[in-house]
């Protein structure tokens, strides 16, 4: 649905050239939800924005379905931001008009003129994002999260094929950020549209996206499936990410105070073995034993999963054996120290 191949983007400011977006390329399937997650500054709105023209590229080739987005111009261009939405951080609502006049300026802008038409494009959008009760009501008199709702409806009135997410969660609490989340989750589910997911915030990836991109300095610096990029990142930056969203403490310091000297393991549970007795049977059968230094069990969007980083103790000989139960199970095992 989405090809970026070699895309760059520099901004010239006071006759200095900063290189917002440098050679990236990213494939993004149909029906997809792709995060980009990245501190500030690290390129994410810029390289969004290339996807729906907002800005335009200065080099490389940026394909939405099949239309070389580059080269369009007047009406390609009007085509092109119906059939890709976009929602904001600041939700961008106009406070002048009420819910339903926000909810119904795509459609006037894509020439419908009859309104009890319009009306009823509306209802259906409101309906489908939980506010039929607020229909009449002004931006000031909404919280945010029903804010959210009324930008998500408007981006979704032409009924695009593409859905651009920037940043749609941050001003919101952990609770609304929730409730958004599910309702983007399920609008993917319900209409199959392809979703990319700009973000700061690694929990966002973790409930919402199959895969993910990583920005550092307008580069991709790792990319791959969730469960991939959260179980094993490979980047520094994602690293950073990650332990952060895991709320694990720096490894060493865990260490350091609580004086291992031994082998320390990370063990990694994925699908359904996350919830098996593995664990518990190298224990029983092995003579395995341990001390947890750190862990963490959950899911990453629908894949149950666990990470527990254990200190082994006792005999080497069955040490190993307990290891190597764990490992035809499926369990990965990676030596910290
Ligand atoms: N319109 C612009 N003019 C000049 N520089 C810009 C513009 N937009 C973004 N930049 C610069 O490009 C870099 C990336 O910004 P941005 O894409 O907004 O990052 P992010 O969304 O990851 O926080 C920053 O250094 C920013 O200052
Ligand atoms: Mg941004």
């Amino acid at each position: 649905m989405i090809h970026l191949d070699s895309v760059s983007k520099s901004y010239v400011v006071g006759g200095q050239s900063v290189d917002a977006v440098k050679k990236v390329s990213l494939h993004i399937g149909p029906g997809e939800i792709y995060g980009i997650v990245g501190h500030s500054g690290a390129g994410k709105s810029t390289l969004v924005r290339l996807i729906n023209r907002l800005e335009s590229a200065s080099a490389g080739k940026v394909m939405v379905d099949g239309v070389d987005v580059r080269s369009l111009d007047g009406d390609g261009l009007r085509a092109l931001r119906q059939r890709v939405g976009m929602i904001f951080q600041h939700f961008n609502l106009l406070s002048s008009r009420t819910v339903a006049q926000n909810i119904a300026i795509p459609l006037r802008v894509a020439g419908w003129k009859e309104q009890a038409r319009i009306d009823a494009r509306v209802a259906e959008l409101l309906a489908l994002v939980g506010l039929e009760d607020h229909r009449d009501k002004y931006p000031a008199q909404l919280s945010g999260g029903q804010k959210q709702r009324v930008g998500i409806a408007r981006a979704l009135a032409n009924r695009p094929q593409v859905l651009l997410c920037d940043e749609a969660t941050s001003a919101l609490d952990p609770q609304t950020t929730k409730s958004i989340l599910a309702l983007l989750k399920r609008i993917n589910a319900e209409l199959g549209i392809t979703m990319v997911v700009i973000t700061h915030e690694m929990d966002v990836v973790r409930m919402l996206c199959d895969r993910v991109a990583v920005m550092d300095g307008g580069n991709v610096v790792e990319e791959g499936d969730v469960t991939k990029v959260f179980l094993h990142p490979e980047h520094h930056t994602t690293q950073l990410f990650v332990r952060e969203a895991e709320h694990l403490e720096d490894l060493e310091e865990v260490l350091a105070s609580a004086r291992i000297k031994g082998r320390v393991a990370r063990l990694t549970f994925v699908g359904q073995e996350a919830y098996a007795p593995y664990l518990a049977s190298s224990v029983r059968e092995y003579g395995l034993d341990f001390t947890i230094l750190a862990g963490n069990v959950g899911k990453i969007k629908d894949t149950p999963c666990g990470q527990l980083i254990v200190a082994l103790l006792g005999e080497t000989a069955s040490q190993e054996a307990g290891l190597e139960h764990l490992r035809k199970q499926g369990v990965t095992v990676e030596f910290l120290q």
